[in-house]
């Protein structure tokens, strides 16, 4: 099991500054595409709330789910931006390209086709007005009826995923030696997302690749604890290591592919895999006899810059060797969040 770096945001916070903790925290990203972090501002307790209220929405029967899908589009796409996301409809992006690079032992396994967990969206942050992508920045919250507490104990996530990643973010440009505001006033307006994922263990069990081999496309992917173990990733020298978090205090912050744009690859996209090993399963079984069932719940979260954003590399990153490569390759953020997106899509 890996060391991962903690970094504790209280100094920061309570002095306006901890060059330190800024420093281990650009290098733990940049090593190992994540890092956990220590915030005191979490309020004890809420991590669990809002994984409890999350699985309770996923124990719902799937028809009552159903009613919580995105309303199809006019021209008749499914998007899933918001609300309930059935299983089997997230297709992680084969990444062959990269898998030349990764020692036989450190392979991922192979991912299924589609992946069997399901999500929850939910939007938060300061929307964006004005906006060129509409579909993405204006989304209203769904709210699940059915359970109690949804709608508030979400909107308390969301405001405490808001707040520790606005602090993340300025002590990360402040670890590269730039202004703090660099990458937060990007994400000041991002249409960002609270995105649980569940998995039904009564169903499945050892091997089930839960989340194939991927890199997220957010600048950031912030999460509470899970309930049950299974993310494994990679280090930018394609070194695999565990990814689990000492306790429920803890978050867990990964970097995605936006960052690296920025970043011009000092930041490289964390890759990852959700697999459901052998850790804790005699405990699952005693759960699975009592007829208890289950589910793996995360409590994830996707950052996003503002759609209104070109992904470029930005600050001194220009100046880095690769910075060409991510040039070529300038986007708005919103377009490339589309395009992602649509490719997702289905027919309603
Ligand atoms: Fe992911």
């Amino acid at each position: 099991m890996k060391d991962i770096p903690i970094i504790d945001t209280s100094k920061f916070l309570a002095q306006g500054g901890d060059d330190e903790q800024c420093v281990a925290l650009k290098d733990a990203v940049s090593h190992y595409g994540l890092a956990i972090i220590l915030d005191e501002r979490v309020e004890p307790g809420l991590p669990v709330k809002y994984r409890e209220v999350a699985q309770e929405v996923f124990k719902l029967p799937p028809d009552v789910k159903a009613k919580y899908i995105q309303p199809p589009l006019e021209d008749g796409r499914q998007l899933y931006e918001n609300g309930w996301r059935p299983p089997f409809t997230e297709r992680p992006r084969r990444r062959d390209e990269v898998l030349h690079l990764i020692p036989d032992q450190a392979k991922p396994k192979d991912p299924p086709s589609e992946d069997p967990k399901e999500r929850l969206m939910y939007p938060f942050g300061k929307p964006r007005q004005g906006s060129q992508f509409p579909t993405i920045d204006l989304a209203e919250p769904i709210i699940v009826n059915e359970v109690e507490g949804y709608r508030e104990t979400s909107e308390a996530w969301g405001r405490t995923m808001y707040m520790v990643l606005m602090t993340v973010a300025q002590m990360l440009a402040i670890g590269f030696g730039e202004p703090r505001d660099l990458f937060w006033s990007l994400l000041e307006h991002g249409p960002h997302r609270l995105a649980p994922t569940g998995l039904d263990l009564s169903k499945w069990g050892p091997g089930t690749v839960a989340a194939g081999f991927h890199n997220d496309m957010s600048a950031f992917t912030l999460h509470g604890m899970s309930n049950w173990p299974g993310l494994w990733a990679w280090t930018r020298f394609w070194e695999k290591f565990a990814v689990r978090l000492p306790d429920e205090r803890h978050l867990l912050l990964q970097v995605g592919r936006a960052l690296e744009h920025l970043t011009a690859g000092a930041v490289m996209r964390g890759y990852h895999e959700v697999v459901i090993g052998e850790e804790r399963q005699d405990i699952l079984r005693a759960l699975l006899l009592a007829g208890q069932k289950p589910w793996r719940v995360t409590t994830t979260s996707f950052c996003h810059i503002a759609t209104d954003s070109w992904l470029e590399p930005i600050g001194g990153f220009v100046n880095l060797p690769l910075a060409e490569k991510y040039i070529v390759q300038r986007i708005l953020s919103g377009a490339r969040q589309e395009e992602s997106i649509f490719r997702k899509a289905r027919r309603a």
